[in-house]
């Protein structure tokens, strides 16, 4: 049962007068997500690439109290996302949320245009640049970043020379780093947001397991067969263990239409709960070396147009290993770059 159908979020929170951006949402959870949310009365904002399936969900959701339209953006490139950011602050002049969804398992390995590998880049930098370049929109109106993670993080480990290279490529370890990096960058934006003073809060969510969405299309073929299995078997027998692209759409409708959005921040949820990532995803340290990389690497100011954040660390302990080959002690990080 999703939260809707149980009650959690009901029509009476409403979000007419609501303007929503949901990236990816021409499939899937993400469409799922934008129909809900149009249910609740929102504007949204649909985007995604498909010039066929994006414009159908805003048919969609003209049947709904809310609305919506679309906006079409390839994410794999920071031209992509900059010129997506410019349209929307042409066309709106507030944001009540965004919800990065958009996002993949990529098996070929392959770099962008910005010779970045193509995971990294659209499901870690592309929300990443897009945040900084919606925050003014958001602050305007007490905004919400909800950013669609998954609990495979756990299977995942930042590796900084790997935003750069396809050279022995795994796209699954690809995918769980950049799950991994959505939460941590969910972590620290919600630090530098407080320590601004900002009302904009960020948190991250895992969706549940979805065979029937898009994502599992370019699997590799076993993985492929086991979720097509999975589709085939009757509710009762999988209703447990995997999900539906409208159950999965409940956590980003809970944090996008209820206080719960609003009262918590830096939260990992998973099933509406704020639940504890892994251990990797919660170093402090380890959040500000990839925040300043992906600066670096979107080519925008470390201080993300935010007050910056004071020099010293709390963080735990870390081990750093350098390029002459010794292990220290350090406040570098473990990462290697
Ligand atoms: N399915 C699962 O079991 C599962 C579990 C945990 C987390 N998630 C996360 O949930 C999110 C949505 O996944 P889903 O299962 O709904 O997958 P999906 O059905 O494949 O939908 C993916 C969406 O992302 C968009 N997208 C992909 N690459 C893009 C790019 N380069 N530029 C712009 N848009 C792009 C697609 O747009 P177009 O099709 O229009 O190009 C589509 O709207 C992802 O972030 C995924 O990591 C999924």
């Amino acid at each position: 049962m999703t939260a809707i159908e149980t009650g959690t979020v009901t029509p009476g929170h409403r979000l007419a007068e609501s303007v929503v951006l949901v990236t990816g949402a021409t499939a899937g959870i993400g469409r799922e997500t934008a129909l809900a949310l149009g249910r609740l009365g929102a504007h949204v904002i649909v985007h995604g690439r498909d010039q066929q399936r994006g414009p159908a969900v805003v048919s969609a959701l003209e049947s709904t109290p809310g609305g919506g339209s679309f906006m079409p953006a390839d994410f794999a490139t920071q031209k992509g996302v900059t010129g997506f950011a410019d349209r929307v602050q042409a066309e709106y002049d507030g944001l009540d949320a965004l919800v990065n969804n958009a996002g993949g398992w990529f098996t070929d390995g392959r770099l962008t245009d910005d010779g970045l590998e193509y995971t990294f880049a659209v499901n870690h930098l592309a929300p990443f640049r897009l945040t900084h370049e919606l925050l003014p929109l958001l602050a305007t109106r007490q905004g919400r970043v909800v950013t669609v993670a998954s609990d495979v993080h756990r299977q995942g480990t930042i590796d900084f020379e790997k935003t750069r290279t396809i050279s022995d490529y795994n796209s699954w370890q690809a995918y769980c780093r950049s799950k991994l990096a959505n939460i941590l960058f969910t972590r620290e934006l919600a630090r530098r947001l407080e320590i601004s003073d900002t009302t904009v809060t960020a948190n991250s969510l895992h969706p549940g397991i979805v065979p029937g969405s898009g994502f599992f299309r370019n699997a590799p073929l076993p993985v492929r067969l086991l979720t097509r299995v999975a589709q085939l078997l009757p509710d009762t027998m999988v209703s447990e263990v995997v999900d539906t692209p409208a159950e999965a759409a409940a956590t980003p409708v809970y944090l996008v239409a209820t206080q719960a959005g609003n009262t918590h921040t830096g939260q990992y949820f998973v099933d509406q709960s704020p639940t504890e990532p892994s251990a990797e995803a919660t170093e402090t340290r380890l959040a500000r070396r990839l925040w300043t990389r992906s600066a670096e690497l979107a080519g925008i100011a470390p201080d993300y147009g935010l007050d910056p954040v004071p020099a010293d660390t709390t963080d735990s302990h870390v081990t750093v290993h350098r390029s002459n080959g010794q292990t220290a002690s350090s406040d570098a990080g473990k990462y290697q770059e």
